[in-house]
């Protein structure tokens, strides 16, 4: 299995880290500080070589699992160092002040912002924005498989992570371009208002979106 290079190893980087174990992938785990990725390659049964935000990052698929502002950053300032790779954009851009509308302008989304800040040559792909932490890490709710949405422009660099998904025991869906992260993006923005509201109390970053089939 190629290598998937998990940049930020809070709460998404340990989920994600976790289904990267169960799909038998070794994992360059980097954070800004050495010693917290080391800490998560501590806990996982694979190898995961821990480093260091701005090392180079060696798997074929990177996951940026930072908020958006550091994804910005990152894919800016890696540049061509991502060139061919497929650059899986996590991050929900909400307003945390207002915790009432996204941060991006309506028309866009942070993929697309994103892929905007990237080299030629870098495919990126929405995915696991609408998997919480919690359940990511253990692939499921109540039993069943989490659905996990992806979208991009590169058909290829879609399957890999579809790829990815379903040997991690995921449901991935191919929802379609990059533009369709609009609605990704605007859809978890919903639920997670739903999990922070009181009149919810069945809701606590536990639950997941998932399409049922009969
Ligand atoms: N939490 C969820 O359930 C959930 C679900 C889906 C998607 N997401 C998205 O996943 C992303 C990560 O969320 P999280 O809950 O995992 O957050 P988190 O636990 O706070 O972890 C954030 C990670 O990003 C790193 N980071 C922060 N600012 C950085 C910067 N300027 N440069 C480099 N690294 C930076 C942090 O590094 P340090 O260790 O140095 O602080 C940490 O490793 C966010 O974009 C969020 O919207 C979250």
């Amino acid at each position: 299995m190629s290598d998937i290079t998990i940049v930020g190893t809070g709460n998404v980087g340990a989920g994600i880290a976790a289904r990267g174990v169960a799909a038998g992938h070794s994992l360059p785990l980097l954070d800004r500080d050495v010693d917290t990725a080391r800490q998560l390659a501590g806990t996982l049964d694979v190898d995961a070589d821990p480093g260091t935000v701005g090392d180079e990052p060696t798997g074929d698929i990177v996951v940026l699992a930072v908020p958006f502002e550091a994804a910005e950053e990152i894919v800016a300032d890696y540049g061509a160092a991502l060139s061919g790779k497929t650059v899986v954009d996590i991050t929900n851009p909400v307003d945390f002040d207002t915790f009432d509308s996204l941060v991006v302008a309506p028309g866009t989304s942070a993929a697309e912002t994103i892929a905007g800040l990237a080299d030629d040559g870098v495919h990126v792909v929405k995915a696991f924005n609408t998997t919480f932490a919690a359940p990511v890490r253990t692939g499921e709710v109540a039993g069943q498989p989490l659905d996990v949405f992806i979208a991009g422009e590169s058909d290829q660099a879609k399957e890999k992570v579809s790829g990815f998904a379903s040997a991690a025991g995921l449901r991935p869906i191919d929802v379609g371009p990059l533009r369709r992260t609009r609605h990704l993006e605007g859809f978890q923005f919903v639920v997670m208002t739903l999990q922070a509201d009181p009149a919810s109390p069945a809701f606590n970053w536990d639950t997941a979106l998932k399409i049922l089939t009969p």
